[in-house]
């Protein structure tokens, strides 16, 4: 009996998460011509034109009448994993980057997904459904070394079974190390001097780049360069215009954020492919000239945070030494927000786990073990709303054995949930006051102390309970006893 593909496509409400991640990723402009290889009922592309992208697709079951348009994004979304001839998996993924003008999204489902499915036999590398559809489940390096073998191309994680292939390796070179660079507002500035007063546009484009790449432009970096040069002198007079009068201004610890950001790059790049001189894009390499002199002492630096991060007790120093996250006895827990302001070291350790598995769509925090070298991504989906969220799913990578295990909590009666959520937001995180007043509150009310039952949603309940307690939002209050109305405690 022939396998079943047709019957593999879903409906789908929403756009899948290969499309969601690009747009997301601002990898999919507005003007670029879209393609869905394998788009299977074409919901994706009623949905991508909906938003007014210009989207096309091909399917040999659902849509075989329209034609094969190279186009400049392409997405092979959860295709190959249908097809049980590997050869053909092979010839279909070529077929779709032969049509990929810029970028390649490849999609598969997961090791660890096979649960899902009820009555299966196994079939030549996966497994054959209740529904006669073939199902073939890829570990997360599998298929990224699969992606490259068959394209002699690198890709690049975007997230779980989810990689981007760059048509140019520039372009996947600015994704990649635009990961790993932090927002930094660029300073807001009084101008006093004459000239920077009268061409405030022409100083704002350049502190801006200053702020992006802390170093000045090349003239062909800053469309502007010649007016400068022509109003300034030179761009290098028109900035010391701009030191002269934002002495307020720290430039030295834009410096130092972006030194930190590009030594992360350069660091995480050995284990993508190297840190060759001649595989960095022209502007990286003056990023690398400005802030490290030479490019040998980038890499000096560059291989000592990687040999620091293998030796015992570093993570654990660092984790002490982290300004923000919830600290505990075995590991640190962030809000991904406040990744950037964790220590260099652990930002490097984060990094190492987004370049095996890209982003986590629905993270919310991160943990990062002391002594082991693994880390988790942790998913509270009502962090913001819910004073205890519960746990919706973990990943968990080991980055010594590249092994993913995922944990699944949603809609079950007892799942973790969180206490003291300020801790693992950093300063400025929306309503950081409202969830530290709700901790200082329960303190005081000793309910934060029996740190074996809270930790359960159960267990938290009983807790609150047994104290005569309940929240309201982010406050708690005291249960009525009869006849009394309920009414917020002195500390909320
Ligand atoms: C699980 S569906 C995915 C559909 C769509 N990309 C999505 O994410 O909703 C797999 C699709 O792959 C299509 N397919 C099977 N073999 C293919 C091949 N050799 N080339 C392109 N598409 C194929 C099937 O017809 C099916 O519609």
């Amino acid at each position: 009996m022939e396998v079943a593909r047709d019957r593999t496509a879903l409906s789908r409400q929403a756009l899948s998460r290969p499309w969601r991640l690009a747009i997301a990723d601002g990898l999919v402009r507005e003007d670029a011509s879209l393609f869905d290889y394998g788009c299977g009922k074409g919901d994706d592309l009623r949905l991508l034109m909906a938003q007014g992208l210009v989207a096309n697709g091909w399917d040999p079951n659902h849509r075989p009448d329209t034609e094969l348009r190279p186009s400049a994004v392409v997405n092979l979304g959860y295709v190959i994993n249908v097809i049980e001839a590997p050869a053909e998996r092979a010839e279909t993924l070529q077929s779709a980057w032969k049509l990929a003008g810029r970028l390649l999204i490849v999609a598969a489902r997961m090791t660890g997904e096979e649960r899902d499915l009820a009555q299966r036999t196994r079939l030549a590398d996966g497994i054959l459904t209740s529904r006669n559809t073939f199902q073939k489940f890829y570990e997360q390096q599998e298929l990224k070394h699969w992606i490259e073998k068959v394209l002699g191309a690198e890709a690049i994680a975007a997230g779980p079974g989810i990689f981007y292939v760059f048509r140019d390796a520039d372009a996947g070179e600015a994704y990649r190390s635009a990961k790993t660079r932090r927002r930094i507002a660029a300073p807001s500035l009084t101008l006093s001097e004459q000239r920077c007063r009268e061409h405030p546009a022409l100083v704002d484009g350049l502190i801006r780049f200053y702020t992006e790449r802390a170093r000045l432009p090349e003239p062909d970096e800053l469309a502007e360069s010649e007016v400068i040069a022509r109003v300034f002198g030179s761009i290098k007079r028109a900035f010391q215009a701009i030191l002269r009068t934002n002495a307020e201004v720290d430039w030295g610890q834009i410096i130092a954020a972006r030194r930190e950001d590009l030594l992360l790059y350069l660091a995480l790049s050995r284990f993508e492919r190297g840190m060759r001189w001649s595989k960095l894009s022209e502007p990286l390499r003056r990023d690398v000239r400005a802030l490290f002199g030479t490019y040998a002492a980038a890499q000096r630096q560059a291989e000592a945070l990687l040999l620091q991060l293998g030796q015992p007790g570093a993570v654990d120093a660092a984790v002490s030494a982290a300004t923000v996250g919830k600290t505990t006895p075995t590991a640190i827990y962030v809000h991904l927000s406040a990744l950037e302001q964790l220590p260099l070291l652990l930002r490097a350790f984060a990094g190492c786990g987004h370049g095996y598995l890209g982003a986590v769509e629905g993270a919310t925090l991160i943990k990062i073990y002391r002594r082991e070298p693994k880390l988790s991504y942790l998913a509270y989906p009502d962090f913001d709303r819910d004073p205890h969220p519960a746990l919706d799913f973990s990943f968990n990578i080991d980055l010594r054995e590249l092994r993913l295990k995922r944990r699944w909590f949603k809609g079950q009666p007892n799942p973790p949930v969180l206490h003291r959520k300020e801790c693992f937001v950093a300063e400025g995180y929306p309503r950081r006051a409202t969830f530290a007043r709700l901790t200082k509150a329960e303190e005081a009310a000793g309910l934060l102390e029996a740190t074996d039952r809270i930790g359960l949603r159960r267990g938290w309940e009983a807790v609150l309970n047994e104290n005569g307690f309940t929240l309201a939002g982010h406050r708690l209050i005291r249960v009525p006893q009869t006849g009394v109305s309920a009414s917020p405690t002195k500390a909320t």
